[in-house]
């Protein structure tokens, strides 16, 4: 029996295998970051191992000076959770930020909702520090958790290539699951979050650690 020679078939044979192999029609996703709710950027061919495109909107309020931060790209899956998170080490000095993703080309042109931040106090409090080129920090003060902020967290990662960050405080419980690479837009930056650990929060200020 000879191999079908119809040109259909040779077509769908090699789709599927590339479908088998990952070696999809590469994706084209929006590209940009800026300070404020909405950037639009020029379309990119994402890389073979990025699968979705990515629009993460942040809250950040650093000592007083809030900044709402958008970033789009190419993104891979992995880097898509959690939807949702909120850390706060202060009254004046949380983060709060939106993540979405979408598997089509340029599907993420449509700008994200607002961030609504939730400032009601819920009982609960966290250590708390923040530090930049180090690892790790050593809680100094307590923070107030809001919203629905029920764990403690700390976190490490990159505030841009080569400089590292740490900070602890209140955190959701999706910041408790982001994974090793999870984006958070700061200003014109960009972090990334290597480390996460978490526990729940004690009630009232309690033991710390
Ligand atoms: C805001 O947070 C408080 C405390 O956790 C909670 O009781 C309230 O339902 C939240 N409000 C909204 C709109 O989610």
């Amino acid at each position: 029996m000879t191999p079908s020679t119809k040109p259909e078939t040779f077509l769908l044979t090699s789709m599927l295998l590339c479908t088998l192999l990952g070696l999809g029609y590469p994706l084209s996703c929006e590209v940009c970051i800026r300070n404020g709710a909405k950037c639009t950027g020029v379309m990119k061919t994402c890389a073979q191992d990025e699968d979705s495109c990515i629009s993460v909107m942040t809250e950040t309020n650093n000592k007083g000076s809030v900044d709402v931060t958008s970033y789009k790209g190419c993104a891979k899956s992995s880097e898509c959770d959690p939807e949702f998170l909120s850390i706060t080490v202060a009254p004046e000095n949380y983060m709060g930020s939106d993540t979405r993703c979408c598997q089509t080309d340029g599907c993420n042109h449509k700008p994200l909702p607002a961030i609504v931040r939730n400032h009601t106090e819920n009982g609960l409090r966290c250590p708390s520090c923040i530090t930049a080129f180090s690892e790790t920090c050593t809680s100094t003060q307590e923070a107030v958790c809001v919203g629905e902020e029920t764990h403690c967290v700390a976190v490490s990662g990159l505030a841009q290539p080569g400089i590292r960050f740490a900070a602890r405080g209140c955190g959701t419980e999706a910041a408790c699951h982001s994974k090793p690479g999870t984006l958070v837009p700061s200003g014109s930056r960009l972090l990334t979050i290597k480390k996460t650990s978490c526990r729940p929060s004690p009630q009232a200020s309690g033991k710390a650690e």
